[in-house]
């Protein structure tokens, strides 16, 4: 038999849709699966996702494909293989160059600095979002810690600072374990900007994830430090990435959220059971449950207390809110609180706005969360601008306590459309 034509990466990821036909790559071999494109047990919208790329980080996600019989049929569909790598191009002078490698399903906003979030047909599969999914909203280049000689600077209640190893910090507190989203004061600014423009950053559906996160109450490493439960002020949080002229990332919440017990702020070094990505800040992060993304400071460095908000950019002149009257020129951010707990949000997934569904049954699928730790009762979705209403399906999910409900709900509606 003649040998298969050979094809670089770059050739394959042409083939990324019907019209272009859709090539995937399995370890050297080059398939197209055009034709079983309709006849995929998971959907049409999953496979497309791989559509010019490679299965491997899909497969690594749904691992049930990891069978014989999907193999074989796979094989069916080969129409050639992989030019040997060439290796990729580095640029020593590029500050970004050192971000660690992600998973192809992300819907990359911004490459540099990097944000990114899932496709939303998958944000609704799971419940804890795999790593590899939840999105990444980074202001700067990722650092690279060394875990054996990081510490993390503690600003102690009589002035002195002392520091904690990892080691230190996984051995003197106990571990907590909290289930929680995440959601970037950002989410959905596509669907703003598409009615005024915002001049910022456009998101999806997908600036929220959700996830188990463990590590030390922020509240015992205080207690340690010799802070009371009733001290006031807020508590300044500064990360390890920064910019050009050294200024780094850098956020604060009120004392009162980081010393209540029921406030479940941690010090994080545990992503979904795992060791927390680089991304999402190994080896320490802030996890604040129920308060927006941008207070869950990553890659820490620092924790100190003081009687005004943090000075930091992402506190003073970011992340408010205002009225849809104010302007870049006529801002003025001195008038408008740091956000701190967010709303209630409840966003569909699937189908997507574009779709065209057939007359019939219908499954739409989609996310709600509070912040502020509020639960959500009850979810209502309208197939006729707001004429009428079904309540959909809430999904089981961890069972949390009353005004504590940091983890969000997965919702689901069949319906039959006209
Ligand atoms: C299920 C094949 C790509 C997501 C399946 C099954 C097959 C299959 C045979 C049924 C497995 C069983 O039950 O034993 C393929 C092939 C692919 C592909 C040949 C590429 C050429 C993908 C991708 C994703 C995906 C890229 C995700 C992004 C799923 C899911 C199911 C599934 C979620 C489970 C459906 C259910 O249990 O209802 N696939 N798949 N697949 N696939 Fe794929
Ligand atoms: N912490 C540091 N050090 N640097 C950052 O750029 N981004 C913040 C927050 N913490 C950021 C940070 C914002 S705006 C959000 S929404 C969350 O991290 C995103 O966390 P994730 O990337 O783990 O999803």
């Amino acid at each position: 038999s003649l040998p298969f034509p050979v094809y670089t990466r770059q050739e394959v990821a042409r083939h990324h849709n019907k019209a272009s036909r859709v090539w995937v790559t399995y370890g050297s071999d080059v398939f197209d699966v055009t034709d079983f494109v309709e006849q995929h047990p998971g959907g049409k919208s999953k496979i497309l996702l791989a559509a010019g790329g490679a299965l491997e980080p899909f497969w690594a996600l749904y691992a049930m494909h990891n069978q014989e019989h999907v193999l074989e049929l796979l094989r069916g569909y080969k129409v050639g293989e992989l030019s040997p790598e060439e290796p990729p191009q580095m640029n020593p002078e590029d500050p970004y160059a050192h971000d660690p490698p992600r998973h192809p399903a992300l819907r990359v906003n911004s490459l540099k600095p990097f944000n990114a979030e899932p496709p939303p047909e998958l944000m609704a599969e799971s419940y804890l979002t795999p790593n590899e999914l939840f999105f990444k909203r980074n202001h700067l280049p990722v650092p690279s810690v060394d875990p054996a000689t990081y510490s993390l600077s503690v600003q102690g209640a009589y002035g002195q600072a002392f520091s904690l190893s990892l080691e230190e910090l996984k051995k003197n507190f106990p571990k907590h374990e909290v289930t929680a989203a995440m959601q970037c004061a950002g989410n959905r600014r596509e669907e703003m900007n598409a009615i005024q423009n915002t001049n910022r950053l456009g998101w999806g559906v997908g600036a929220i994830s959700n996830a188990r996160w463990g590590g030390a109450r922020l509240r015992d490493v205080l207690l340690c430090a010799g802070y009371k439960p009733s001290d006031e002020g807020h508590v300044w949080f500064d990360g390890l990435d920064q910019d050009q002229s050294g200024t780094v990332y850098g956020a604060s919440i009120p004392m009162k959220k980081a010393m209540n017990p029921e406030g479940e702020v941690l010090l994080a070094y545990e992503m979904n059971g795992e060791a927390l990505p680089q991304d999402h800040g190994f080896p320490l992060r802030v996890i604040v449950p129920g308060v927006v993304g941008a207070r869950n400071v990553k890659w820490l460095a620092s924790v100190s207390v003081h009687p005004e908000e943090s000075p930091s950019h992402w506190q003073q002149r970011d992340y408010k809110g205002f009225s849809p009257s104010v302007t870049w020129e006529t801002v003025d951010f001195s008038k408008a609180p740091a956000i701190q707990e967010m709303p209630v949000q409840s966003a569909i997934t699937e189908p997507s706005p574009e779709a065209c569904v057939t007359p019939g049954e219908l499954t739409v699928k989609g996310y709600a969360w509070s912040g502020g730790g509020r639960k959500v009762i009850r979810v209502d979705v309208s197939l006729d601008g707001g004429q009428s209403w079904h309540e959909a399906q809430l999904l089981p999910g961890e069972e949390q306590l009353p005004s504590r409900v940091w983890a969000w709900q997965l919702w689901e509606l069949n319906v039959r459309v006209p």
